[in-house]
């Protein structure tokens, strides 16, 4: 897809059961517009995706997964594999930093991953950032290089065009520190200097990249006024409707 749509994705991580899931939809839709510019995505528990796959309405709102495993079929006790998922959700995320901190996600794991959501046609959004130390020792560069190396390995220049890349620094996770736009831009644009590198101008030009971490309905605007944004992975403040959908309506009127 191109850079033409502004992406909003609400990760819910292990909240709101079937139920509240269920309960929280039927209040969201109710208030997206079904808006050329802008794509609304969230990401429940995965027990609540059967059920609001069947009540949403895809051109309103779209699903993600928040976590699969890489194999499509086989003995593997308690997974569940991108080609159950297919059909199910248009996105799944891929490297999540409690994926890869809390699980030990290798970025092994993690380009394996990004493989098996191309080859079932589910968008990965690949997520990528720096701990607060990493930071400190000046390290962000080099890590969104690593980051990018190790999931995109594999992924061909047509492939890249299916992948969203979501800037997401760890130590913004959760913490309520946002990062300061300007870091944001530095970031996003070292990440797009790296892709231009491995797939050239265009590629790099064309992929879309988002910023997640403490992003609030205050905080919002700024970072989707920024040129190099293309949309917000939002964690905490994607749990009440009427937040997630105040940032969504400030989308709407935030042009590309
Ligand atoms: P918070 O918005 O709660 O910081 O979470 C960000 C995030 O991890 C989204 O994937």
């Amino acid at each position: 897809m191109a850079r033409d749509k502004t992406l909003i994705i609400g990760n819910w991580k292990m909240n709101l059961g079937v139920h509240d899931s269920s309960l929280y939809l039927h209040k969201l839709a109710k208030v997206v517009k079904i808006h050329r510019n802008v794509e609304v995505v969230i990401a429940p528990t995965i027990l609540a995706l059967q059920t609001l796959s069947v009540q949403v309405n895809l051109r309103q709102i779209k699903l993600a997964a928040q976590n699969f495993y890489y194999r499509d079929h086989g003995a593997y006790t308690g997974e569940v594999s991108a080609t159950m998922l297919r059909g199910i959700v248009q996105y799944v995320l891929v490297g999540h930093s409690e994926r890869r901190h809390v699980f030990h996600e290798s970025d092994k794991d993690i380009r394996a991953k990004v493989q098996a959501a191309i080859r079932n046609d589910i968008r990965p959004i690949l997520c990528v950032g720096e701990t607060a130390g990493e930071k400190a020792a000046d390290e962000t560069k080099d890590v969104l290089f690593d980051q990018l190396i190790g999931g995109l390995a594999n992924v061909t220049s047509e492939e890249l065009e299916k992948i969203v890349i979501a800037y997401e620094p760890v130590w913004a996770i959760g913490t309520g520190k946002n990062a300061l736009p300007p870091d944001v831009t530095f970031a996003i644009q070292a990440i797009r200097s790296q892709l231009k590198h491995l797939y050239g101008a265009k590629a790099a030009a064309n992929i879309q990249v988002l910023y997640g971490g403490s992003v609030t309905a205050d905080s919002a605007a700024a970072y989707l006024e920024l040129p190099d944004v293309d949309g917000l992975l939002i964690g905490g403040a994607s749990l009440d409707a009427h937040i997630f959908s105040g940032i969504i309506e400030k989308a709407y009127t935030i042009k590309k």
